[in-house]
This record gives structure tokens, sequence and C-alpha cells, in this order.
């Protein structure tokens, strides 16, 4: 179920509000009896952040942010009031925010805390209880567009939770093509898809070994955003790794329950669209094409197996040590298929390795680059604004030597150690020009709450994107 986010300037006595205050503002305007103003004044001067005042038709929430010189933190601070209010206002119908105090930024982080918390994954329950607040209205100065741009992003990351949430029976590669699709007609994005007769052709030798196992027929999806006022000559191509399911192949996945979320191995692709939509719905300027290589990935009778050599898109030839690495197969041949567009930038967006959950938790997100020093330094930037934040992996020319193979050109396995490292080295053999690889294994899916991301699929990467390619002069 949607969140709506609009304006609306009158409000009248029976309407929730949430009121955005430092500790002088003027609150006459509110029907607020002496006691309650009383109430309010002595919570304020112990720092409250949100008073509560409950008047039996409607609730008033005075919010008061604590100011916090890290505008970022502050950002976020705001945001994660937000995800407090949409707890204790599920149930009702709507609320207006007002900013009293006048801050835009603020009334703006609240509203997209609450919007982002408030999502449920109700698809698949014959009574589908989703929480009943459907409205927040916004009584501020801001912009219509920025009411706008704000629900364009809130409906990606809606919609990037739902493709990922989604299980794989009734998510596969030909489901997620199809999302794209729908999504892409929407917002004036070209999408293509290419079948499998398509993909042999082009020779994409890792996404066929990886689907020789399946039943069913992978999948290779072109977005393509080209808007006439676009500042790019040579598109920004993301590159997002859809594999429906991961049971590890013939490698089949060892441990207990290893499997039980494998249907968010299309976690970037998932990012991906959902991005390619806030792009498109916001009308950025710029020139961006989205990549998604789907299958999944499973045993069969005619599984590819450990030590077979594969010929990858660009002919570099791969000795497949392990068929559980598959991500960095898939994402490889359609790597090397951007080459064609000349890019400006790659950024490839990957559920890849369980090092890389390891080394940080579900707390951000996994970066390297191959020498793309300032385009990564800018990405870090809109990962601190969204709060969807980058931690670098060192990418020294030292682990090469892990994925050299006696057989074929390269292998899909590393060490036993730096594993989210060489994977991003396996892939770095396939780039030729500026590249950004971000491993989302952590941050996709998380099982208990973690402030507005809710439980299961966050979606972060999707606010990271939209912001990177708007602040692209
Ligand atoms: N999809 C997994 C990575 C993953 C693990 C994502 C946990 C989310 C949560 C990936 O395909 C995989 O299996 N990676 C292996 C690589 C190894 C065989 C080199 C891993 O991380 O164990
Ligand atoms: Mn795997
Ligand atoms: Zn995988």
């Amino acid at each position: 179920m949607k969140t709506i986010i609009k304006k609306k300037q009158a409000f009248s006595a029976d309407d929730n509000l949430i009121l955005l205050c430092d500790k002088k503002s003027n609150l006459s305007a509110f029907t607020l009896s002496k006691d309650e103003l009383n109430y309010i004044q002595k919570e304020q001067k112990e720092d409250k952040e949100i008073i509560t005042i409950n008047q039996y038709n409607r609730l008033i929430f005075v919010v008061n942010p604590k100011a916090d010189k890290n505008v970022n933190k502050h950002l976020e601070d705001v945001r994660l009031l937000g995800d407090k209010l949409q707890g204790i206002l599920k149930d009702e119908d709507s609320v207006i925010i007002i900013d009293v105090k006048g801050n835009q930024t603020e009334v703006l982080a609240i509203a997209e805390g609450m919007a982002l918390a408030n999502y449920t994954f109700t698809t698949h329950k014959t009574d589908p209880k989703p929480n009943k607040l459907t409205t927040l209205y916004l009584c501020n100065k801001a912009s219509e567009n920025d009411t706008e741009e704000l629900q364009n992003i809130v409906d990606a990351v809606y919609l990037t939770r739902d493709l990922i949430n989604e299980p794989f029976s009734h998510m596969t590669a030909k489901n997620l093509a199809d999302a794209a699709v729908i999504s892409g007609r929407k917002n004036g994005v070209n999408t293509t898809v290419f079948n499998k007769k398509k993909i042999e052709t082009l020779k994409m030798g890792g996404l066929l070994a990886v689907n020789k196992g399946s039943i069913d027929e992978p999948t290779f999806t072109i977005m393509e955003y080209k808007p006439k006022n676009a500042t790019n000559q040579q598109p920004i191509i993301l590159i997002g790794k859809g594999i429906v399911y991961d049971t590890g192949g013939l490698s089949l996945k060892p441990t207990a329950n290893s499997m039980d979320l494998m249907k968010t191995d299309m976690g970037g692709s998932g990012v991906v669209i959902g991005a390619m939509q806030a792009i498109a719905a916001n009308k950025l300027d710029k020139y961006v094409i989205a990549l998604i290589p789907a299958t999944d990935n499973r045993p069969s009778g005619n599984a590819y197996a450990p030590g077979d050599v594969i010929t990858m898109h660009d002919g570099t030839t791969v000795e497949v040590l392990n068929t559980d690495a598959e991500g960095r197969l898939v994402l490889a041949d359609a790597l090397s298929f951007a080459k064609k567009y000349k890019p400006e930038l790659v950024i490839d967006l990957a559920t890849l390795t369980g090092a890389a959950s390891a080394a940080i938790g579900h707390y951000g997100i996994v970066s390297m680059h191959d020498g793309s020093e300032k385009e990564h330094s800018e990405l870090k930037k809109a990962g601190a604004t969204t709060h969807e934040r980058l931690a670098e992996m060192p990418f020294w020319s030292d682990y090469d030597e892990l994925i050299k193979s006696e057989v074929a050109d390269i292998k899909n396995l590393g060490g036993p150690s730096g594993g989210a490292i060489t994977a991003g080295k396996f892939l770095a053999h396939f780039a030729d020009y500026p590249w950004i690889h971000l491993d989302i294994a952590g941050p996709t899916f998380i099982k208990a709450k973690y402030g507005y991301r809710g439980k299961g699929a966050t979606g972060m990467g999707v606010r990271l994107l939209y912001q990177f390619i708007k602040n692209r002069a």
C-alpha cells in the first residue's frame, strides 16, 4: 500500500497534528488549553523531542528535534523521529505535519522517516492488514516539487522492497524483467528484455553457465533513461545482480538456514530498478542506463559444476571452483556488455558475499573501486546525506593473485580471507571504465526492525543512487 504525501494548508479541530517546533515557537494557533501549554513548556525544558497531547478526538505531537552540528547526523535523527511518530500514528488515517519553526528540511525528513517506516509487505496475506495510516499532509513552505520528489523516492523504495520481499515462487527471472518493463513504461524508461536465445547470441557465458541448472530461462534487461536535456553524453550505468534464488548450485549452500533468505539475492537489481524509477519519475537531467542479468542458481542434472571452465561474454575464460560464487559470473557479463556504451561511470550493486556482511553488518554498504577516487568520494557524500553509508575496502593489487587460475585466465574463487575484495577483483577484470562496486549483502534484508528501514527488505541503495545522480553536475 502506498503512503501518500501531499500538501495541505488548512486544518480543522479533529486533525492529528505534528507541530515541528523549538522552544521559541508560538503555539497559540493550535487550540491548546492552558494546562496543555504548561505541560508542553515543562517537557520542552527537559529537552523532550516528542511531546504527546492526547485530546481524545485527535493527537497532537509537539516535536523539538535536538540540534546537532553534524548536518547529516541531524537529518538522520529527524528521520528516526519520523519513524517513532509513525509507530504511534500507524492506526490513524492521516496526520498533518505543520512547520511551526520554519524548517522545511526537517519537515521533509520527518515525512521521509514516517513514510519509509509505514511500509508493509502483505501481498500474500488472505486478510492483509496494512497500517491504517495512508496520508501524510505537509503544511509548510516547501514547494509542490519537493513534496512530489519525496513521494517519488518513497514509491521507488517501496517498489524495491516489494521486489526483494517477493519469494522466488513469484519472482523468476522473467517476473523480474516484467517488473522492470512495467516500471519503465510508467516513467518513460525505455526497457528491453533479452531472452535466452539472444543471450546465447551474445555469448554471455557467465549468465548461461549459472542458468544451466535452472528450468527457467535467464533474462537480461536493459533500462534506458535518456532525457532530452541530459547533461551527459556518455551514460552512467547501474548494474544489479539478479539472482532470483541462490541455492549455491551443485556447491549447495551447506549450513542450516543459509538458504532461507536467498530470495533476496536479486537485491542489487531490485535497488537498480527502484533507483531508475526515482530518477525518471523526478525527471533528473542525466542519461542513465540499468543492466540486469537475471537467473536462479540451482543444482540439476545439467547444472554447471565445480571445475568447469566457461568462456565469458568478453572472451575471458573462467575456472569455476565454486558454483555458489555465481553472482560475479552474471555481473561480469553485464560489465563487459556495458563497454559498448562507453559509460562515464558504472556502479554495480550486488548481494555478493557473506564476507561483506560479516565485515560491517547491516549498517552500511561495502564499497570498492579501482582508481575512481573522485566518483567514489561523491558517492560517499551522497551516502552520508541519505544515511546509506559506504565502507570502503582496500583494493590493493596484492589481491589480484588470489584469483589467478592454473587452467583458465582467472578463477571465480579467492582465498579463505578477503572474500568481499576478491569478488570485487574478479569483477574489476571485466571493467575498463570508471567503476564502483557496492556489495549490499549486509543491508539488503534485515530480520529485525532497523529504524524506518522496517523489517525485511530495506531498499538501501535507492536513495543513495538517486542522491548521487541528482548531485552530479
Ligand atoms: N548470494 C551469496 C552472498 C550472500 C550471502 C548474500 C549471505 C546475502 C547473505 C553469494 O552468491 C554467495 O554465495 N557468496 C559466497 C561466495 C563464496 C562461495 C566465494 C559466500 O559469500 O559465501
Ligand atoms: Mn551464491
Ligand atoms: Zn548469490
